[in-house]
């Protein structure tokens, strides 16, 4: 603590985010990375050319990824903002649309940067719990909100919402912003990108960090309404107006370019996901059904044990000391070889 820090960094208590470790041979399954490296395009397109336009600013509107991405998801790249991460994306839009004498509403239990952007942002909020088996029941929001957010699917529970229900919503909230983030969608759920042109309140948030394994890249987007999109660049060209750097441009557009790999990669860590499932219950884990890279599974002894005898094995996963989910593990999807070194440990104990 400083006495130069200002008012609102006092109070902060900042996102942590799980361990990058800086030793070799850890099977990393603590932050929900795909285990799959990018499409080979990606490779072949960050070439000795593309470093040499290093010199010059980037294309500020990255327009190039903007088609890329309406082009496949087949809106207009003016219904499409790019950040940094959808992290990025995120803190925009809660300084876009969310700094309302009323308070926004969002789970209990999800992502906990929400919570890291009200305080930040100074933007009041109303924490809605979970049902008791972690589902999220939209019958539970409040008519009277200044925004709604909430993952699709939820993390770190995995468990998505149907499409219905999340237009039901719409319809019940037209006079505040909707925002789903959608960083997990690729893995089975039902992308609300669908419901645009018909809700100019909807804004959903993606993220090449998990499906298009880009972490390291820093590539997220969001597709809504282009006044929506409009109210984001405001605040883009008010703080940084070059989010994307060449490099991530490339690669952002050469992922999407490249539909077999991305369905290949996919498929494989769903098909991981359901096999990893069914050996963990095997072993009497309670395992939340999952539309994500992740499990969230609450093992039949103490889970912060747990981690650290797997971590004694070099398996790193991520615990939550937070209430009601202390009993919990989230367990990311990694390569068959991974996960079976995983269940081998768990059956060593
Ligand atoms: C629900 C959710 N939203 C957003 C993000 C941020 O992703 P990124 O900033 O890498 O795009 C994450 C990352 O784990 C997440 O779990």
């Amino acid at each position: 603590m400083s006495r130069y820090w200002s008012e609102v960094v006092r109070q902060l208590e900042p996102y942590v985010p799980g361990e990058q470790p800086q030793i070799d041979g850890l099977i990393k399954l603590n932050t929900n990375e795909n285990p799959y490296p990018p499409s080979p395009r990606v490779h072949q397109l960050l070439n000795e050319q593309a470093c040499a336009r290093l010199r010059l600013y980037p294309d500020p509107n990255s327009l190039q990824l903007k088609k890329a991405i309406a082009g496949y998801y087949q809106v207009q790249p003016d219904q499409v903002f790019i950040g940094n991460g959808s992290d990025e994306v995120l803190a925009l839009l809660f300084m876009a649309f969310f700094k309302q004498a009323k308070p926004i509403l969002f789970p209990d239990i999800t992502y906990s940067f929400y919570k890291v952007y009200c305080q930040l942002f100074q933007v009041n909020a109303q924490v809605i719990p979970l049902r008791d088996d972690f589902t999220i029941d939209f019958a539970d929001y409040p008519s009277e909100n200044g925004g709604i957010i909430f993952p699709n699917p939820n993390a770190p529970t995995a468990m998505g919402k149907s499409l219905a229900e999340i237009e039901s919503l719409l319809q019940r909230n037209p006079d505040s912003v909707v925002v789903v983030d959608e960083a997990y969608i690729d893995f089975g759920g039902e992308s609300a990108i669908a419901l645009i042109d018909r809700y100019p309140n909807l804004l959903v948030v993606q993220t090449l960090s998990k499906s298009r394994a880009l972490a390291g890249m820093r590539v997220g987007f969001a597709v809504g309404n282009s006044e929506l999109i409009n109210g984001l660049d405001r605040v883009k060209n008010s703080f940084n107006s070059y989010p994307l750097d060449r490099l991530a441009e490339v690669a952002a557009v050469a992922a999407f370019e490249d539909e077999d790999y991305f369905q290949e990669s996919r498929q494989k860590v769903i098909a991981t996901r359901e096999r990893t499932r069914e050996q963990l219950e095997a072993m009497g884990f309670v395992v939340l059904p999952s539309q994500a890279n992740f499990l969230f599974v609450q093992p039949p002894g103490d889970a912060a044990e747990l981690m650290a005898y797997l971590r004694a094995n070099k398996i790193l996963v991520r615990h939550f000391s937070a209430p009601r989910i202390q009993d919990f593990l989230r367990i990311t999807i990694g390569t068959d070889a991974e996960m079976e070194q995983l269940i081998s440990v768990l059956r060593a104990r």
